[in-house]
């Protein structure tokens, strides 16, 4: 388990980005973002695509649940969800249908689906410490992530 604070949006993005440098050789890592709404999820999923090397735009996929996004060199691909709207999908939802082998899986609010979780996983809790202070708790569950948090 680590610990970060951050104390702007720009250095939440700079964390994710060094969290996307250090995972972004493994062949298939889910991270899930715990938080309230703003605590600041997609603004870190922002800086993880670019240390991965995700050149587009990442905006919040709220309205489509999924966005898959490619590296520049289209050797990773990245795929956003936001699971906040399902809440009458149910048991039903099947990660699997929307994602194939590999890569980097990224989801904020993990737990709208009971189903979904996954063996291995990297799971950081976002805290709201004041309007512009965050907390992140990064534990990791299994193999992937060890290092990375390590390192972080
Ligand atoms: N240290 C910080 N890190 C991240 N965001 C911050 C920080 N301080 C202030 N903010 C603000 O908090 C908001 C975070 O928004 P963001 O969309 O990343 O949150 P979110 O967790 O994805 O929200 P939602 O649950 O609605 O998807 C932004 O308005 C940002 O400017
Ligand atoms: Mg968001």
């Amino acid at each position: 388990m680590k610990i970060k604070h951050t104390y702007s949006p720009e250095e939440t993005e700079f964390l994710g980005y060094e969290l996307g440098l250090l995972l972004k050789d493994e062949y298939k890592v889910v991270i899930l973002l715990d938080g309230d709404l703003g605590s600041g999820k997609t603004t870190f999923t922002k800086g993880i695509a670019r240390g991965i090397g995700v050149t587009d735009i990442v905006n919040s996929p709220t309205y489509t649940i999924l966005k898959k996004y490619h590296t520049k060199d289209y050797r990773k691909v990245l795929y956003h969800l936001d699971l906040y709207r399902l809440d009458h999908v149910g048991d039903d939802f099947d990660l699997e249908e929307y994602i194939d082998g590999q890569g980097m899986i990224v989801v904020e609010w993990p737990y709208k689906v009971s189903e979904f979780m996954p063996k291995d996983y990297l799971l950081v809790n976002i805290k709201k410490v004041s309007d512009t202070e965050r907390e992140f708790i990064l534990t990791c569950v299994g193999i992937p992530c060890k290092r990375a948090v390590q390192y972080i």
